[in-house]
């Protein structure tokens, strides 16, 4: 059996991954504070974990990812999507708490998944994969986003550290920027105001112009291409055209 490990389900592109690879009989566990109401079945499992609490990690998650590696699969992956937005401001407008709770949920969280990720799927013989769901913003410096941009810009590092660390022809890790998709995620950016994002028109404009993917075709792209698909190790690929690496 195949087994995929999905953060961030309760919505957006996270829930539409899930739903996606249940319809192709994969085994899914996901993972997050809640999970989306339409997920289930036989082969849907759900562990609850805030992903702010990154200490808390592996106390909350390994027993559902010992079970998993129970359950003895030939492809086992990780997919970190959980991400947030927020705080948008310039970084003078940005406080301590909310720099730290941001950089956990979309850095450190990551990371901490991926170390339990691999004690748990310690096997060579398996064929393991990470896909990090990354941004255009890990290259674009877009003022107002400074924790979203490094966030990804450290996401991306970490994949080819991974590939750096990891040489058995089984293992992929790799960076996916999934383009711009029609979630809450980007209903916050439109929804900020000129002085806490100076950029705000290109966010409004995605919409206007009808360039917003649905979560659902991009999910299926992502698993055919990147999920379940030949990616290489230590790349980085991004919508529309998941077929060519970039980096
Ligand atoms: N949408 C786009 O245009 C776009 C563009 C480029 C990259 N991306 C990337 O694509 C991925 C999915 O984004 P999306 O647009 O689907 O975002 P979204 O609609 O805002 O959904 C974010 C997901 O992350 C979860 N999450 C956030 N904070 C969490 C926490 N503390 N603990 C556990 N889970 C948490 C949310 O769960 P809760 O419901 O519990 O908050 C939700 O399931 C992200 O990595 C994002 O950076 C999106």
């Amino acid at each position: 059996m195949r087994c995929v490990i999905v953060t961030g389900v309760s919505r957006g592109l996270g829930a539409a991954l899930a739903r996606a690879l249940l319809d192709h009989g994969v085994t899914v566990l996901g993972v997050g504070r809640s999970s989306a109401a339409g997920l289930g079945g036989d082969r849907y499992r759900f562990a609850s974990c805030d992903l702010a609490d990154v200490a808390g990690i592996d106390a909350a998650l390994a027993p559902a990812f010992g079970s998993l590696a129970g359950l003895a699969p030939r492809f086992a992956c990780l997919v970190n999507n959980a991400a947030t937005a927020e705080p948008v401001g310039l970084v003078p407008m940005l406080d301590g708490e909310s720099i730290a709770r941001s950089l956990a949920v979309n850095l450190s969280a990551p990371i901490a998944l991926c170390a339990l990720f691999l004690r748990a799927f310690a096997d060579p013989a398996v064929e393991r994969r990470i896909v990090n769901v990354s941004s255009g913003a890990a290259r674009s410096a877009i003022a107002g986003a400074s924790l979203y941009c490094t966030a990804k810009a450290g996401l991306e590092m970490l994949t080819r550290v991974l590939a750096a660390e990891n040489h058995d022809p089984g293992f992929r890790a790799v960076s996916l920027r999934p383009g711009v998709i029609d979630t809450d995620m980007q209903a916050t950016m439109r929804g900020q105001t000129e002085t806490s994002l100076p950029g705000v028109a290109m966010f409004r404009r995605f919409l206007a112009d009808g360039r917003l993917a649905t979560p659902e075709d991009a999910a299926e792209r992502i698993v055919d291409r990147v999920v379940l698909g030949d990616p290489a190790n230590g790349a980085t690929y991004a919508w529309p055209d998941l077929d060519r690496a970039i980096e």
